[in-house]
């Protein structure tokens, strides 16, 4: 058997069956000379060394010190201990011939409680990573939450707090100040409608608070600190960029109704506009079936000045579409999929929202549990870059979770057949929103490295690079490799 027939053969044995044509079609694209490819991590879910460095506690701290939230008892006090191993990380990025590196900043780190004096050794560690990253060539992309609170703001009543807003435009500044010589583009929130809700309107995240006022509060802050973020980052870097990292997932009506079609637009205001409608109009999108509730969300005269500031770019993920319906008040629902992303609908938010979001099956599932839809990626660029006159756009994060490992037969090698595939048709979609004029100028692959999954702790594998977490040891995947020769060319 040559190398190709086997890799053939292995992907098949993996797949257990040959993967549908319609989804994985032969795919071929060229992408622009510039184009950035490059990879993503997590701070909380790379990084380890949880308690190092004057670092103070994050609520991922206490979540995953607490008994019964993570699968296999899963912390994140090592993951890939990426605050030691970084040199090597970064060599290895390079050796894949990335070309920009999206990451995120412990706040905790910075400001061990998440207000006062700044913590230099936090400071400190950033500037090396940037060092690095600069030696390599690869451009830094700097998220500055993703998701890991400091404890000590979670204690004062966390986002549904508006004091937050500004707690984090002071973090934004003290990041830009010191960090701003080193870092041009910069993102404010991971996914914040995702850790909003979850967090304290479903109560499936950390601080796991099920009230959905509370969600409607967080989320209008979330909405003020990105604005205020915008502008300290701006004011103390002439050369920043802010943008987003929104976790947007394209919609369609489950049936032709108008009831369905209504239902699937206000599942797009919240999924995918909430923060970002906000940000260029300065208003939020129509995602209830009333009124705005703005006296629950704690929405102040003038608050429309301090959210809208013109993004400079828009950075989206994507992993995977959903069917929506019309939902009766209070009938709730859950879509499958991610641990952090199974329940689409706030339970007594419904109320106000009134739909029903479900992942479709008709592609292939992965183990991570979600559908595969590759020409999804392009329904949802051409739909953003129409809503929004063609912005520039990041992929900021996209990928599969396969628990594919090393094949001691093979020399230890990790035959991921099935993320190549998934890469391959997805890209060849985004090459053709390109070629139909979106402005997509960098795509991410989550992620570099296999690592914490949150709530699905070490269970799930979404690297591009096989993690052994007994000895730390980096295995490229195939599917690494292949997407560094992809890098290389600028095709697939
Ligand atoms: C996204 C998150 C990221 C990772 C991937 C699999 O929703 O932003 O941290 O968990 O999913």
């Amino acid at each position: 058997m040559d190398r190709r027939q086997f890799l053939t053969s292995s992907a098949a044995l993996a797949a257990g069956a040959a993967l549908p044509r319609a989804v994985f079609a032969e795919a071929q694209a060229q992408f622009p000379k510039d184009f950035l490819w490059g990879m993503a991590t997590a701070a909380y879910q790379v990084e380890g060394a949880w308690k190092e460095d004057g670092k103070g506690e994050s609520i991922w701290d206490r979540w995953t010190h607490t008994v019964g939230k993570i699968r296999g008892a899963g912390t994140g006090d090592v993951a890939c201990d990426h605050y030691h191993l970084y040199p090597q990380d970064i060599a290895l990025l390079k050796q894949l011939n990335q070309k920009s590196y999206r990451f995120s900043v412990s706040w905790a780190r910075i400001q061990p409680t998440g207000r006062g004096a700044v913590n230099q050794k936090g400071i400190d560690h950033y500037k090396r990573v940037m060092d690095v990253l600069q030696e390599a060539s690869i451009r830094p992309f700097c998220t500055l939450y993703h998701w890991d609170l400091p404890q000590g703001l979670e204690d004062l009543g966390g986002w549904p707090n508006r004091d937050l807003a500004g707690y984090f435009a002071e973090y934004a500044g003290i990041l830009a100040k010191h960090l701003g010589d080193r870092i041009q583009v910069w993102a404010p929130f991971n996914m914040p409608w995702t850790f909003t809700n979850l967090g304290y309107g479903v109560g499936a995240l950390p601080p796991a608070r099920s009230n959905y006022a509370d969600f409607l509060k967080a989320a209008h802050t979330v909405n003020l600190a990105q604005g205020e973020a915008f502008r300290a980052i701006k004011a103390a870097s002439s050369v920043a960029t802010v943008g987003s990292a929104y976790g947007m997932c394209p919609a369609y009506p489950k049936t032709n109704s108008e009831a369905d079609k209504a239902a699937t637009a206000r599942y797009h205001a919240m999924n995918n506009l909430f923060f970002l409608e906000t940000a260029m109009h300065g208003r939020y999108p129509k995602a209830f079936v009333g009124e705005t509730p703005y006296a629950t969300m704690g929405f102040r005269a003038g608050d429309e000045k301090i959210m809208q500031v013109p993004l400079d770019w828009v950075g989206f993920h994507y992993y995977t579409r959903r069917f929506v319906s019309a939902a009766e008040p209070s009938r709730g629902a859950a879509g499958g999929g991610l641990a952090t992303e199974t329940l689409d609908t706030g339970l007594a938010g419904n109320d106000l929202t009134q739909f029903a979001a479900e992942m479709p099956t008709q592609g292939p599932i992965t183990d991570g549990g979600l559908e595969i839809w590759p020409s999804s990626i392009y329904d949802l660029v051409m739909q953003i870059s129409h809503e929004y006159n063609f912005p520039t756009i990041e992929i900021t994060e996209s990928g599969c979770g396969y628990l594919d490992g090393p094949y001691a037969a093979d020399g230890g090698r990790i035959p991921d057949q099935r993320r190549i595939d998934f890469f391959r048709s997805e890209l060849a979609e985004l090459a053709r929103a390109i070629q139909d004029g979106a402005k997509v100028r960098a795509f991410h692959a989550w992620s570099a490295l296999d690592n914490f999954e949150w709530n699905d702790g070490y269970t799930q594998r979404y690297g591009l690079t096989y993690v052994d977490y007994r000895d730390q040891k980096r295995t490229v995947k195939d599917s690494g490799r292949w997407y560094g020769e992809v890098a290389a060319a600028g095709r697939v």
